[in-house]
């Protein structure tokens, strides 16, 4: 059996990513070691509103939907490979801090609580998913900025804000599927909560 292994060039280049925002990643560096701050960006890499939910919640969506939808299918699989790559970023940031990558949070006093599939929302057609994969980008867009606030490094804000830049293009790109396929699922769902509303 060959031990070659395949040409790797250009794997983790930006250019892979066709649904990334087109600015360059910012070098991962960190001013010293702060393992507060790594548990902090420990929420974002693995929590409930994480990378790794957005990964596997779309590669869910995108296998469900392959037959019914094979555009928002294809765009869903497009986006977890830069979910997979901001895993990545936060990864190698946490241990530049002094952390340990597990795929887990840990509280305050030092209690670990790890992954959980029941953070993903499986959902059960197109509209209603991407309706959960646009308040996922949001929740994540929230904890980034607020994460920001917290974290006195000016390199790890920097890293947070690249990754917000994409997290905004996908809530644009999502949009996109919602005008396209989804507008008599808005029109159903506004009637449901306008019913829902009257006493
Ligand atoms: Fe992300
Ligand atoms: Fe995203």
């Amino acid at each position: 059996m060959s031990e070659k292994l395949p040409n790797l060039t250009g794997c983790n280049s930006p250019e892979m990513y066709k649904c990334a925002h087109p600015a360059p990643y910012p070098e991962i560096r960190v001013v010293r070691q702060n393992p507060q701050y790594a548990n902090l960006l420990l929420e974002d890499y693995t929590g409930q509103a994480s990378e790794l939910t957005a990964i596997t919640q779309y590669n869910y969506h995108h296998f469900m939907l392959e037959e019914e939808n094979e555009e928002a299918a294809a765009l869903l699989e497009c986006i977890a490979l830069v979910e997979m790559h901001h895993l990545e970023i936060l990864a190698e940031t946490i241990l530049a801090l002094g952390g340990d990558p597990r795929y887990r949070t840990i509280k305050a006093n030092g209690e670990g609580s790890y992954w959980n599939p029941s953070y993903v929302y499986y959902g059960s057609e197109l509209c209603d998913r991407i309706a959960a994969d646009i308040a996922s980008e949001w929740a994540a867009v929230v904890n980034y900025r607020k994460h920001q606030q917290m974290i006195n490094d000016p390199y790890v804000k920097k890293i947070l804000e690249r990754i917000i830049l994409d997290e905004l293009y996908h809530i644009e790109l999502f949009h996109k599927v919602v005008k396209k396929y989804c507008r008599s699922f808005l029109k159903r769902d506004q009637l449901n909560s306008s019913t829902k509303d009257t006493p």
